[in-house]
């Protein structure tokens, strides 16, 4: 039997976490994205059965769930669709969305929704959010997203589950190189059978991949660097498409190589800094009650926090951004870009106020004084235009 075929028998601890991140994110997305006033359309690309076979929900519930609670909660008269892509278990799906009268369930292919999405809405101010949960790799052909990118949306937003380690496996068998070794056999998103090298460059956007496995094969780099140097060009092909992509790497803790990638895109400043914070409170909060109940997350899946990242110090990290002034905001989106989510936006906040206290940085603010007249201290960036530069005093470990 293929694994996949197994996928929807019990939900798995990563199938878990991915759905709270999606879950944690609907609501503060439809709250924001609403005042717009345009229509907004939610789309499930790979749905799936919308109820695991063990009883629990998948991605389609939740975001049925969520619409549904939004529609009730506010007043604001605007079109809300939920769409819901698949073929295979259409039937499952229906039977499982049937008492959400406003889903629209598509009995069709990913590819020719968009085609068809594309067509229908050429013109139209319309917000889109797409879910793209695919077992792997192969329909992910890139110039889906162009095309979407390519239409007159109000927005868009794509959060793409990735699994980068599967399309260089798979690029391995195709290129005759030896394949990456796995010592996770569970795995259930495997053996993608691409078939064609042409049909992966499609995929990748670029013949880059080709390159990375060639050194891999000559022993040049790891697997590990192999799988790293191949995320950053895939997400920087992302990146011609949107102003702002974060990729968070789940890493096995047996490994502590990426199983996937997790991977966000938007053209919104404000879009970006909503989902690292909201993905990583979900995340640490997820993890702390798997921790406590001692479930199979915690012993399968690192938090992407400072014990597991490979960048420098935060600290000197904001010290090398800040060579020249930046607007609070415009700091946190690129330490999100650099860091991912492994950091809350309270906690970036919280070492830029300990460097503010270290005379390290020099904070201002304006309107300068608090409604009662105060000097401010505040750290909202919504109320006022803060602005960082680097202060007189350096301790060595920012150089
Ligand atoms: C990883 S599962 C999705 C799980 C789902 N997001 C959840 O949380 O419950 C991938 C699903 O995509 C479906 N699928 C495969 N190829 C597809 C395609 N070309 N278009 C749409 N769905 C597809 C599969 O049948 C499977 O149900």
């Amino acid at each position: 039997m293929k694994a996949t075929e197994n996928f929807f028998l019990k939900k798995r601890a990563w199938s878990k976490l991915k759905d709270e991140i999606l879950r944690s994110y609907l609501p503060p997305y439809l709250a924001k994205i609403s005042h717009t006033r345009c229509p907004i359309t939610i789309a499930d690309c790979f749905a799936g059965k919308g109820i695991f076979d063990d009883g629990q929900h998948g991605s389609p519930l939740y975001i049925a769930k969520a619409i549904d609670e939004f529609k009730s909660q506010n007043t604001i008269a605007i079109e809300i669709d939920g769409v819901f892509i698949e073929k295979k278990y259409f039937k499952e799906l229906h039977d499982n969305l049937c008492s959400f009268k406003e889903c629209k369930l598509i009995d069709d292919d990913y590819e020719n929704w968009i085609k068809q999405f594309s067509s229908e809405n050429i013109n139209n101010k319309r917000n889109l959010l797409l879910y793209v949960d695919p077992y792997g790799i192969k329909h992910l052909a890139f110039s889906h997203f162009k095309e979407i990118c390519s239409m007159n949306l109000n927005s868009i937003e794509i959060l793409l589950n990735f699994n980068s380690f599967g399309f260089l496996r798979e690029g391995c068998r195709l290129m005759g190189v030896q394949d990456f070794e796995s010592d996770d056999n569970n795995d259930v998103y495997e053996q993608d059978g691409v078939n064609s090298i042409s049909r992966m460059n499609a995929i990748a956007n670029g013949i880059y991949w080709q390159g990375i496995l060639r050194e891999y094969s000559n022993g040049k780099i790891s697997m590990k660097d192999a799988e790293r140097s191949f995320c950053e060009q895939y997400v920087n092909e992302l990146k011609s498409l949107f102003n702002y992509v974060v990729n968070i790497p789940i890493k096995a803790k047996k490994s502590h190589l990426p199983k996937y990638r997790l991977i966000f895109a938007t053209n919104s400043e404000d879009g970006l800094l909503l989902v690292a914070d909201k993905m990583s409170r979900t995340w640490k909060e997820f993890d702390e009650r798997e921790r406590g109940g001692q479930q199979l997350l915690f012993y399968e899946i690192d938090f992407p926090d400072e014990n597991n990242i490979e960048f420098p110090e935060p600290k000197k990290t904001i010290w090398n951004i800040l060579s020249v002034p930046h607007d609070l905001k415009a700091l946190l989106v690129k330490m999100i870009e650099i860091y991912g989510i492994s950091y809350s936006e309270s906690k970036l906040k919280a070492y830029c106020k300990e460097m503010e206290k270290d005379g390290e940085v020099i904070v201002t603010r304006d309107p300068s004084k608090t409604p009662n007249g105060k000097v401010s201290s505040s750290w909202e960036y919504k109320k006022y235009k803060i602005i960082l530069r680097r202060g007189q005093s350096c301790q060595k470990t920012l150089l």
